[in-house]
Order: C-alpha cells, then sequence, then structure tokens
C-alpha cells in the first residue's frame, strides 16, 4: 500500500517502550506501523524519536487576569505549542458570573476556533455554584466539556469556591463522569501571611514566596482530597508545586483515593532564589517555585507515576506587564510563558539527566493526560486509527534557550540561557505538516475544538 506520508526509521516511543519502525499516515489518521513502507511523501526520522503529539492540558491564552491579559493569544499560542511539539492543548473557559458558564464556553470558543494552529480543548472554570450550575453540569459534558476547575484561592478575582460548593460539585460532576480539578492554595492563610508581611515592612518580590509557605498548598491539596473521598468522586491538582503534597497524593492513592496530580517544568527546573534578581517578580506564578528538595521529590513522584501529567500552566505576560507590581508582591500578573519548552525540557532535564525514563516521559506528556482528560485513543500515542499528531524529536540537537528563539510574544522566557539537547523538528498535525525543521508551516484555524469523553482510565 502506498501512504500519503511515510515517517521513515525512527524510534517510535510509548509508554511501554520504544520500537525502531515506520510510521504511515493516510488522511489525518496513523494507517500503520510497521516495516519498509512506502509513501507519496517520506519524512527522514532515521536517528530520530517519533513521539506522540505533546498534550498540555493547562494553558491561558489571552486570559483577562491580574488588571490586564495575558500577552500570547490562541493565535501565538498555539504556534508556539506547534514549534514545541504540542499538537493539543486544553485551554479554560471561566465563568463569569452571573452568566453561565455555558457562555462562557460560547465566547471562548468563539475568541479561539478562528485562530489556534493546534487541536485543542477547553476546561470549564466554575467560578458559582448554584442550581443553575447543577442544571448546565450534563449539557457541559455533552458539549465535549468533562473536566471542571474550582478555585481554592483567588477571592479577590470573584473566582474563589468554598470547600461546600468543591464537595457538591465534586459530587454532582461525578455522575455524569466528569472531574473536578483544583487550584489548591489557602486563601485564608496567604491572606494572613501578606497582612502580617507588609506590616512587619516585608518587600521585594521574595515576599511572593514566603507569604505562601508549603502549608498553603499542602493544607488545600490534603482538605480537596478529603472532599473528594467523601464524594466518592475523581479530583485533579493543578499545577503541584511542593515536594510534601506530592508525598500526600501519593498515600492518597495508595488507600485508594481516585486522586491526579499535575506539576510543570517550572517547578521541576526553577526556585525561588531566582525571586531575589533584578526581574526576580517574572517568575511569579501561584502557586510559586520553590526549594531544589521539592523539585527533586517532583522528579522523584514523575517517576514513581504519583505524578501524571506535566503541564505548563502558560499565562504569558511580558516585562511591560509583569512591572505593573510596582513593588508590590501581592500584585504582581501571576503567570509565565511556558508550552513551547515543555517537550525539549522534559527531554534534557528528565530523560537526559536520567531521572525518568524516555517512555515515561511520553507517559507524562501524551498517554497520561490523554487518558486522564478523555481525547484516549484519538490522541496520545503511535497506534493505528489515532490522529496523526506525530513529533520527530531529534536527540542530539543542542540549543540555548532564549526569547528571541522563540515564538512566543515574551521578551523573556523563564528558561533564558539554559543550554538543552534535544529539540523538536518536525510536528504533524493530523497528517498535515504544520511544522518542519523547525519553521512553522500552519495556519491559524487548521487547529479543531475536540469534544472530549469522561474518562474512561
Ligand atoms: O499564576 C498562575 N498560575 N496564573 C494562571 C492562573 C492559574 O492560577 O492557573
Ligand atoms: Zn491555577
Amino acid at each position: 500500500m502506498q501512504f500519503d506520508t511515510v515517517i521513515k526509521g525512527g524510534a517510535i516511543v510509548s509508554s511501554a517502550g520504544t520500537t525502531r519502525a515506520d510510521v504511515g499516515v493516510v488522511g489525518e489518521k496513523i494507517a500503520a506501523v510497521g516495516l519498509d513502507l512506502t509513501g507519496n511523501t517520506i519524512i527522514d526520522a532515521a536517528g530520530k524519536f517519533v513521539l506522540p503529539g505533546a498534550i498540555d492540558v493547562h494553558n491561558h491564552f489571552q486570559l483577562p487576569f491580574c488588571g490586564t491579559v495575558s500577552v500570547d493569544d490562541f493565535e501565538i499560542g498555539s504556534k508556539c505549542a506547534a514549534l514545541g511539539g504540542v499538537t493539543t492543548f486544553i485551554d479554560f473557559a471561566i465563568q463569569a458570573k452571573p452568566k453561565s458558564v455555558m457562555e462562557a464556553i460560547e465566547a471562548r470558543r468563539a475568541e479561539a476556533d478562528p485562530k489556534v494552529c493546534v487541536d485543542y480543548g477547553l476546561h470549564a472554570g466554575i467560578t458559582e455554584w448554584n442550581d443553575d450550575r447543577i442544571a448546565e453540569i450534563p449539557a457541559i459534558i455533552e458539549a465535549g466539556i468533562p473536566t471542571f476547575k474550582m478555585f481554592m484561592i483567588y477571592r479577590s478575582q470573584g473566582w474563589q469556591s468554598t470547600d461546600g460548593d468543591l464537595y457538591a460539585a465534586l459530587r454532582e460532576t461525578s455522575k455524569y463522569g466528569g472531574m473536578v480539578g483544583v487550584h489548591a492554595e489557602n486563601d485564608d492563610l496567604i491572606a494572613l501571611f501578606q497582612r502580617e508581611g507588609v506590616r512587619d515592612g516585608l518587600r521585594g518580590c521574595y515576599a511572593h514566596a514566603l507569604t505562601r509557605p508549603d502549608v498553603t498548598e499542602t493544607e488545600a491539596i490534603a482538605r480537596a482530597i478529603h472532599l473528594a473521598e467523601a464524594a466518592s468522586a475523581r479530583l485533579y491538582i493543578f499545577h503541584m508545586s511542593t515536594g510534601k503534597a506530592a508525598d500526600i497524593v501519593k498515600a492518597a492513592r495508595l488507600r485508594g483515593v481516585d486522586v491526579h496530580a499535575e506539576t510543570g517544568p517550572h517547578y521541576l527546573l526553577l526556585d525561588d532564589e531566582l525571586f531575589k534578581r533584578e526581574d526576580g517578580h517574572h517568575f511569579a506564578t501561584c502557586p510559586p517555585i520553590r526549594k531544589p528538595a521539592d523539585q527533586a521529590k517532583l522528579w522523584e513522584r514523575a517517576s514513581d507515576g504519583t505524578i501524571e501529567v506535566l503541564a505548563t500552566d502558560t499565562c504569558t505576560f511580558d516585562s511591560k506587564q509583569k512591572a505593573m507590581w510596582k513593588g508590590d508582591f501581592r500584585a504582581i500578573p501571576f503567570g509565565m510563558p511556558g508550552i513551547e519548552t515543555l517537550l525539549p525540557l522534559t527531554h534534557d532535564a528528565g530523560v537526559r539527566e536520567g531521572r525518568i525514563s524516555r517512555e515515561r516521559m511520553v507517559s507524562l506528556l501524551s498517554e497520561g493526560p490523554a487518558k486522564l482528560f478523555g481525547l484516549w485513543p484519538r490522541k496520545g500515542a503511535i497506534r493505528v486509527g489515532a490522529d496523526a499528531d506525530i513529533v520527530v524529536f531529534d536527540p542530539n540537537l543542542q540549543v540555548t534557550i532564549s526569547h528571541e528563539m522563540l515564538a512566543s510574544r515574551c521578551d523573556y522566557s523563564p528558561f533564558e540561557g539554559r543550554e538543552v539537547t534535544g529539540w523538536p523538528i518536525h510536528t504533524l498535525l493530523r497528517g498535515n505538516v504544520i511544522v518542519k525543521d523547525r519553521e512553522f508551516k500552519g495556519a491559524p484555524g487548521q487547529g479543531r475544538f475536540i469534544r472530549r469523553m469522561p474518562s474512561t482510565a
């Protein structure tokens, strides 16, 4: 058989192992994995890894937040995704109360659909729990959005949920196979530490970390786990930052709680000493980046299966936006760029430096997210019948990260100057080559909204 495209001679990586074979693509799908395949177009992958496209389940493109709007919109953000080997991302439609969540979804889709260069999904952000929410949950899941985010912080944004709201949402969504994910930080404790800090003359952006000590995350995660356990519901922890929290999740999973956790490269690779730099406020995100001991523990838990997903929480604010803090550590626009460097950083610091296996990387970036977020088996693996979302990755290519070589609008990278070995060189989205030799060849609107199913994993 003659395939439309054959990716030839690469090492195909899955969570189960690495196999040398060709991949045959017909139309948008993977049609064969085998030897000596022939095709109209041949992509030489000798000496390269052939990976399923990465899935970044945590992004905030063009998000109105902290008095500004994150600078990478759906077009630039998804172009960054393509260049970084991410073929599907999940963003958020956050309820603007008193409007419904469904209205937020419609508005977000209207913003994203014409602009996206890779496939995408949405989580539904619930900011007000009441009977109207109970009524619309089935329709939201039916619309392809089986995952929800609730915020245990951000009272000042009007986004915070009470424990009662969270418990009720866990109970309600689980009836339909939905999953609630939480931003787990204790708002009251943070407010207390901030008040005391300001009273005692605490200044500078290191105060962002000092007023959000580990307990502000561990208490919230432990509480959310208790609520999920009581409600017999599945719980997801977004952007987990501390080693102690990773141990809490591990213990809960061992006793049978249906809890799943994500961390990201910024927590795995950066530490809070950065806040002492002049540009330290560039690194402010919530929860904050932590200590080297946290990094080590998070890697250990990413390796042993406790952490199932690596995601970036991309929420890009450039240096002008970051400067809005004017010395008040409570007023820094929280967030950083990340989607473009997710795969190469995970490969370099994780696989190449021996912290995780190559197969585990594929599980954390593709298979794990696909299974938990209702994209499996359509996405997340190189297998017959799946979407031909494929990355050809050169494990030997040496790159020095700088904002100039990235597509983001941001005028810095949190990983500026870092030398990495290994970078994606070609990206295919549903059979179309959207990145060739590290050059973007795709187009806005080429990506699709993917209706996700409740997870069966
Ligand atoms: O500081 C962060 N993480 N900004 C993005 C919004 C969120 O909390 O995920
Ligand atoms: Zn969050």
